[in-house]
């Protein structure tokens, strides 16, 4: 009896080895490729732990998958073997607001979750421009973050407790309900950015947070996008701490306009500061942070309008898919871009964003949180060109580089996967990334949970881009 007719006994017709479903789950949102051999659709905490039992006893790969918004090869398997399709896990199982806590599974959608909050009175802050189709399994996964983790946190802030089968099929609780905890190792963190490596997600207790009363929006606009990221540094060590602090170069401001003529954004390098708390609060410091980048900024305007910030936020968030407006010759391609510094090193990122652009001959755009020091590089190439592609990676494997000697990261919320796994050992140091290997071999003894990723396992590389 071969895999596939054992994963019917667990399933049913939903597991497929038809060559069209295993095209269709080759790849997600990055660059990376490889074919699974078969595809389930698991609906229980039982089924799954069935069929990565199953894996164990035959010694096949299985690789986690959500909404396959992923920027780094997180979902996609690379050696072959069964994807575990989790959207299908898709249930609020309950709203628990006294104790601050929700419990779902790991395919609800993060706007869905918000959804069923808002009414209510609450959030789950963590906010990322895929928030209307990523769901909390891959935030989970990759510790995703978004808009308002300068303030809120990210992802890992928000995780009580975790149920995960474990590479053997059994099944743990990492955490508790309670609000605190001091009991032994944290293993809620320790899968928390694992991507798949050590366990499979089945549900998750997340804390949710208050919605703020009020919001204000500043904006601010430079003469250059060093002066922006100076402006930054003097913001928070002022004390300010913005909700969200985001910087759109002058020539994404110039594609959001293209894309929408009537979106009110100044002529420069922007940032976009928004604060949040009482009525009172918010208009306090976005009055305190005008003034602040009134010594920096070529203009500066303060936004009180719920429809107009809720305009800018949503053209902030379609901000990766207008970029094509560019040059309609070119693509940009997600490589390189979600490098992270400390905030004092963001004008020298910025810096040698714009210089290794130039040596390479290859545009880039830069936007992103720059308040926790993250910016998104976008990268064009004419895809038909193989010579612009080989730019392309020698122009991100710079960023990566520059990124790491700046003591910043690789990825500060898109996660490693298979698209960054080379950088692990500069960026870690190879003490740390054995301590790593431990953990991933006294949890996967037989490395069947998604191997190839981290930079945890030596095997073959995604094979370049393209
Ligand atoms: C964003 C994604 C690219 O911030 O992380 O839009
Ligand atoms: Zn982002």
């Amino acid at each position: 009896m071969n895999i596939i007719e054992k994963l019917r006994d667990i399933v049913g017709e939903r597991a497929s080895a038809s060559p069209a479903e295993r095209l269709c789950y080759s790849s997600d949102a990055s660059q990376v490729r490889g074919t699974p051999d078969c595809v389930v659709r698991p609906l229980s905490t039982a089924e799954v732990s069935s069929v990565v039992e199953l894996a164990a006893a035959e010694g096949v790969p299985v690789t986690a998958r959500g909404a396959g918004t992923g920027l780094a090869g997180g979902a996609v398997p690379l050696r072959g073997g069964i994807v575990l399709d989790l959207s299908g896990m898709d249930r609020i199982v309950e709203l628990d607001l006294s104790n601050l806590a929700v419990v779902v599974e790991p395919g609800v959608v993060q706007a869905r979750l918000n959804e069923r909050l808002r009414p209510r009175g609450f959030f789950f802050p963590p906010d990322p421009g895929s928030a209307a189709f990523c769901t909390i399994g891959g935030l989970i996964a990759n510790n995703g973050s978004g808009m308002r983790s300068v303030k809120y946190g990210t992802t890992r802030n928000y995780v009580l407790d975790l149920e995960v089968v474990l590479a053997d099929g059994s099944v743990v609780r990492t955490g508790s309900r309670t609000l605190k905890a001091a009991a032994g190792y944290d293993l809620t963190r320790l899968f928390i950015g694992s991507e798949g490596t050590l366990g499979i997600i089945t549900q998750a207790v997340l804390r949710v947070a208050p919605l703020p009363k009020a919001r204000r929006l500043v904006i601010a606009a430079f003469d250059s996008a060093e002066e922006a990221g100076r402006t930054v540094a003097a913001t928070f060590a002022a004390g300010i701490v913005p909700s969200a602090c985001e910087i759109l170069d002058r020539t994404t401001v110039a594609v959001l306009r293209r894309c929408d003529p009537t979106l009110r954004l100044p002529d420069g390098d922007v940032l976009l500061f928004e604060v949040d708390g009482s009525e009172g609060a918010a208009a306090e410091a976005a009055a305190e942070i005008a003034a602040l980048s009134s010594t920096t900024a070529a203009s500066v305007a303060v936004v009180a309008g719920a429809e107009e910030m809720e305009e800018i936020w949503a053209a902030r968030r379609l901000v990766g898919a207008a970029i094509s407006r560019l040059d309609p010759a070119k693509s940009r391609i997600y490589v390189g871009e979600d490098v992270g510094v400390p905030i004092k090193e963001i004008p020298a990122l910025i810096r040698e964003v714009s210089e290794i652009s130039d040596r390479f001959g290859i545009p880039a755009m830069k936007y992103g949180h720059i308040g926790d020091g993250n910016l998104h590089v976008a990268l064009f190439i004419d895809v038909l060109d193989d010579g612009e592609w080989a730019r392309l990676a020698g122009a991100a494997d710079a960023i990566h580089r520059a990124a790491i000697r700046l003591g910043g990261t690789v990825s500060s919320e898109h996660g490693i996967g298979a698209a960054r796994s080379e950088y692990m050992n500069e960026q870690l140091g190879s003490s740390a990334l054995s301590v790593m290997r431990a953990i991933k071999g006294a949890l996967d003894p037989r490395g069947i949970m998604n191997p190839g990723k981290l930079g945890l396992d030596d095997g073959p590389s995604p094979g370049g881009y393209g």
